[in-house]
């Protein structure tokens, strides 16, 4: 699948797009640099998920995972300042996460610790208002994510 080019707003479309379509122990791993729009897009992932708007989504600092209630529990992760995969494993993270939908920014930090299905989101900034999405599919609901994800985009090309 080719790279998706997006500015905000439409970067904040497909999330939603993404979140309406996630079904328990769904997995998306967001990557990409500081300020890539990894957050933005876990915003976007779980208002689509029925995270109301009243609901603050940010990346949590203080703990590696948060859990928002939405249509589904949406748990949102952030691997950045995470020690190393035995801290994940004590947390539980995958287990915890199972009842819902799980979003990783920094994911690629502990590839080893997320199960084998997961829709990878690798965002890099292409200019400085648009943000390049390059995703991929690794099991059987990945790619019922992804073929969300390129369904919505032929309809707004077409
Ligand atoms: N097309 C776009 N899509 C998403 N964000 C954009 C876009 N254009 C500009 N931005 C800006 O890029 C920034 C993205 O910030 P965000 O916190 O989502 O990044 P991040 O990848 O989570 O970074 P960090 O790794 O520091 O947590 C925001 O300031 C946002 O306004
Ligand atoms: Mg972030």
């Amino acid at each position: 699948m080719a790279p998706i080019l997006l500015r905000r707003p439409s970067l904040r479309r497909l999330g939603r797009a993404l979140g309406a379509a996630a079904q328990p122990g769904d997995v998306i791993a967001l990557v990409g640099p500081l300020g890539a729009g990894k957050t933005h897009l876990a915003q976007a992932i779980a208002r689509g998920a029925g995270v109301p708007p009243e609901t603050r989504v940010t990346s949590p600092t203080f703990s590696v995972v948060v859990e928002h209630a939405g249509r589904l529990p949406v748990h949102h992760a952030d691997l950045y300042r995470l020690g190393d995969a035995s801290e994940l494993a004590e947390i539980g993270l995958v287990e915890r996460a199972a009842d819902g939908l799980l979003l990783v920014e920094w994911a690629d930090r502990m590839p080893g610790a997320l199960p084998r299905d997961v829709l990878w989101v690798t965002l890099s900034p292409a200019r400085p208002d648009e943000r390049s999405l390059t995703l991929s599919a690794t099991g059987p609901r990945s790619e019922a994510l992804r073929a969300v994800a390129e369904r919505w985009e032929a309809a707004r090309r077409a």
